[in-house]
């Protein structure tokens, strides 16, 4: 732009951004300005327009406001081939360069509203006059443009408008602003949001519970885990008062699902929170919070039983007979447990000893189950077939009734038993503590239907035993004790089930 010189400024500029600090109007135009702004009607507006010879500054506004007045308007499609709006057009167009900034701003939003071709005349020329101002423009006009433009993706200014923000980022102000920004801008610009990030942290005290919210949901919609921020929101979130609102329950725990950040206190309070409201809930929304929660690994016990009682979702959950469907217990055996992180443990197969006698363990006499290998890549979990002298027999030799075909033919003879180990990862446990989380403990429960004395080996136990010798006698307790307590309930009723 070809400036004139001006006086060097020390503050932010900001002169313009106040009403009474806009440039002084004469009487008439004043007046002609509130009459302009006061019209609220299209037909009204484009008619004193008609009736007086107006500045490019005021054509402006009165663009900008017939885009607003004709929104939604029955008439908005004759009001945009108006003879007297084209007349408008020129006359903002004759100097545009007297235009107010915040009026050329809003002008930009209005023309697209009103209908002129994006490629057109008119938009060229304000959109011209707009990257000549870039450089000097408020920051709170480079926002709004932002988010305006965000909206049209196209637009050769929004690169620029976006390289500005980048820039002048320090001058932000105002955590509404910067949440504006975030959701609407942070995805096309990388290096903005890192810098917006940097801003929220600074002014994290100051957002209040729906800035939070959109905080945490624009991160979680970008996939940007960033720590530092999402703790800060977190202790701010919990200074709030109780009832955070449906809205921002879900949404809050959407966020820090999506982004896998477990806060326990957090996560306790929308639990918590989220409980009166379970029956407002349509059956998705249910299945989603809880999704989140499982994706999370919380368990709240008085969620979780507010969850099972909306009607719709019972249906849901496996009605379990007195047998398994067969299809069940075979896919429960095959379910592989999600990828371990950190925890190297697998059950050594070759060394699972016969139980009993203090002899040294057998070696490897026991096959791992015929009918679980079937994933090959996962080290899987086995099944064994002991005698009354708890000696190991063929798994394959005898018939399965909790598969669909079983390999043998030979009944289990009287006093043998099938055991299943289980071996219980770091993922399948809540994240507080060691509850077994959903479908590991329906895998418990089918498994116990079907007849299996179940040897459970949870990684927090296996992984302190570093030698092998340890980790044999360990498995060997187990089963003792699989066993034992299975001579026990022969005798009591029941309560397995
Ligand atoms: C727009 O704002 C800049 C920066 O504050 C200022 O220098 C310029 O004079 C303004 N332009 C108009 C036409 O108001």
């Amino acid at each position: 732009p070809t400036a004139a010189p001006r006086p060097l400024r020390t503050g932010p500029p900001r002169w313009a951004e106040t009403p009474q600090a806009q440039p002084r109007e004469e009487g008439p135009e004043q007046q002609l300005r509130e009459l302009i702004q006061g019209a609220t009607d299209p037909q009204e507006l484009l008619q004193l327009c008609g009736g007086h010879r107006l500045s490019s500054n005021l054509a402006g506004m009165a663009i900008a406001r017939l885009a607003r007045l004709a929104h939604g308007h029955p008439e908005a499609p004759a009001i945009h081939g108006d003879p007297r709006l084209l007349r408008l057009l020129d006359t903002l167009d004759g100097q545009i360069s007297q235009v107010w900034n915040a009026t050329l701003v809003q002008v930009l939003r209005a023309l697209p509203a009103l209908g002129l071709p994006r490629a057109g005349r008119q938009v060229r020329s304000v959109e011209q006059e707009v990257l000549w101002r870039l450089r000097r423009l408020p920051l709170r006009q480079l926002v709004q443009l932002a988010e305006h433009l965000a909206g049209h993706r196209d637009s050769p200014l929004l690169p620029e408008v976006l390289r500005k923000l980048e820039l002048r980022w320090t001058e932000l102000e105002g955590t509404r602003t910067v949440v504006t920004l975030m959701a609407k801008v942070g995805h096309l610009a990388p290096a903005l949001m890192e810098r917006l990030e940097d801003k929220a942290l600074e002014l994290a005290e100051q957002l209040d519970v729906d800035e939070i919210r959109r905080m945490a949901v624009a991160l979680a919609l970008q996939q940007r885990r960033c720590v530092p921020l999402l703790r800060a929101l977190s202790y701010h979130l919990l200074q709030k008062p109780p009832e955070l609102g449906l809205p921002v329950l879900t949404d809050l725990l959407f966020a820090y699902s999506k982004l896998n950040f477990q806060q326990p206190q957090v996560l306790h309070r929308l639990s918590l929170e989220l409980q009166p409201h379970l029956g407002a809930l349509t059956p998705a929304q249910v299945s989603r919070c809880a999704r989140s929660f499982a994706a999370l690994r919380w368990l709240s016990r008085p969620l979780a039983e507010g969850i099972a009682q909306p009607s719709q979702i019972r249906s849901l959950s496996p009605r379990v007979g007195d047998r398994p469907p067969a299809a069940t217990a075979t896919s429960v055996l095959r379910v592989p447990p999600v990828p371990s992180r950190g925890t190297g443990g697998r059950i050594p197969h070759g060394h699972i000893p016969a139980q009993g006698q203090g002899e040294p363990p057998d070696p490897p006499r026991v096959a791992p189950s015929a009918h679980v290998p079937r994933v090959p890549s996962v080290p899987t979990d086995a099944e064994v077939v002991l005698d009354g002298d708890n000696k190991p027999l063929p798994v394959g030799d005898f018939t399965a009734p909790h598969l669909p075909h079983s390999q043998g033919a030979k009944p289990l003879p009287p006093g043998a038993k099938r055991l299943a180990f289980l071996r219980w990862e770091f993922p399948q446990f809540s994240s507080r503590g060691r509850e077994l989380l959903g479908r590991g403990a329906l895998a418990r429960r089918h498994l116990r239907r079907a007849g299996f004395l179940l040897v459970e080996v949870p990684h927090y136990e296996f992984l302190e035993l570093k030698l092998e010798r340890q980790r044999v006698s360990y498995l060997r307790d187990k089963v003792a004790k699989a066993v034992a307590s299975d001579m026990a309930t022969d005798t009591a009723p029941d309560t397995a089930a």
